[in-house]
């Protein structure tokens, strides 16, 4: 069978994503071929586009997808031929039509998600699962800063933290994104290009600052976030969306009162089949519940991808966004 794919020959801008006719053969044992409908976009995409991330080349990119199984290999168990399946954690290469994947890396979909929806939020939903339940568990006596408090991380995170009780300050890029974080829950929002961030946090904390700051942008707010923390409180880092962090001198995280600082990957947190399972059934439970929404800012083509990684990039993007299989 032959699949429309993207290939990343040298790693750049998102022009140099390309579009090829590639084989796809049988799958070999403990693999299947899924045909996508929906693909998520996630920023980790453009840091494997970039090379902030290499990957060996020739690349084939896209963490998160959606489909159908339309082959099995042999001594394939888990799945069949029909099934409904999406994966968020790789091996790169859902930018495409058709492929290839370990049937290890699946998540069948229960009967009340529907294709589009899991491509828009597996991969965001269960980042936002370890963070608030494993890498900082959060109850209803913390308060929190987000950064990119409308993006597609962004707004689950803010229904998932509403969920548990916690105050929830969040920062976003524009006036539009301001409105859009308060209606997604967020006790106060900070537009981080006009006002200082750190000010803002303390006195919205009458100057107690926060038990913990969810930072996803990485070089230009990181520092700053420490500055935002209460004694004893978290930095979790999780994201370089404006460039990797600065490194951070341990006595920096003492003087500022016995700070902790983490750099946690959903890779780590889900390595484990098991946990990726369970990962993903918490999600689709708050999902069934109500208590998150796909929060879909957009949906555009797949073959349209690389006016999509721009507008990611330049902060056009709100919520998650998916792309449609057009091949
Ligand atoms: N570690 C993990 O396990 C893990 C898993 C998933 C995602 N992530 C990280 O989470 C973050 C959010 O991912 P996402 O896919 O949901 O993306 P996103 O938040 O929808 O998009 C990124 C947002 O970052 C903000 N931003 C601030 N400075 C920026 C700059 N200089 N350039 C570009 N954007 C800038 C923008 O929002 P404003 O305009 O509002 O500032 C932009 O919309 C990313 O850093 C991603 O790598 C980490």
């Amino acid at each position: 069978m032959k699949s429309k794919t993207v290939i990343v020959k040298n790693p750049g801008p998102a022009e140099n994503m390309l579009w090829e006719d590639i084989d796809i053969a049988f799958p070999t044992i403990g693999h299947v071929t899924i045909k996508h409908s929906y693909v998520g976009l996630n920023y980790i995409d453009t840091y494997h586009r970039s090379g902030l991330y290499p990957l060996p080349l020739p690349a084939t990119i896209g963490m998160e997808g959606a489909g159908e199984v339309i082959e099995v290999g042999k001594e394939s168990q888990l799945f069949k031929k029909g099934d409904k399946v999406v994966y968020a954690l790789g091996p790169p290469g859902s930018y495409s039509d058709l492929r290839n994947i370990p049937e290890n890396k699946l998540i069948k979909l229960p009967d009340y998600v529907d294709e589009k929806t899991a491509a828009a939020i597996m991969l965001k939903g269960m980042t936002v699962e370890y963070l608030t339940e494993r890498t900082f568990p959060i109850n209803n006596s913390h308060s929190v800063l987000l950064h990119a408090a409308a993006g597609g991380v962004g707004q689950i995170a803010t229904q998932w933290l509403k969920s548990k009780g916690a105050k929830v300050i969040g920062t976003v890029g524009s006036l539009e994104k301001v409105e859009l974080a308060k209606n997604n829950g967020c006790d106060e929002v900070i537009l981080y290009k006009e006002k200082n961030f750190k000010e803002a946090v303390l006195d919205y904390t009458n100057g107690a600052g926060v038990n913990v700051v969810y930072d996803g942008v990485g070089k230009n707010t990181a520092l700053q976030s420490l500055d935002c923390l209460a004694p004893l409180g978290m930095l979790v880092v999780f994201g370089n969306s404006s460039g990797n962090a600065p490194a951070i001198d341990p006595s920096l995280l003492a003087a500022k009162g016995s700070l902790f600082l983490t750099r946690p990957t959903l890779m780590t947190y889900n390595a484990k089949w098991q946990d990726m399972q369970s990962s993903a059934n918490r999600v689709f439970k708050m999902l069934q519940e109500n208590i998150i929404k796909s929060n879909i800012g957009g949906e555009y083509l797949l073959s349209d991808i690389v006016k999509i990684h721009e507008n990611l990039e330049n902060r056009n993007t709100k919520g998650s966004i998916v792309l449609k299989n057009d091949y």
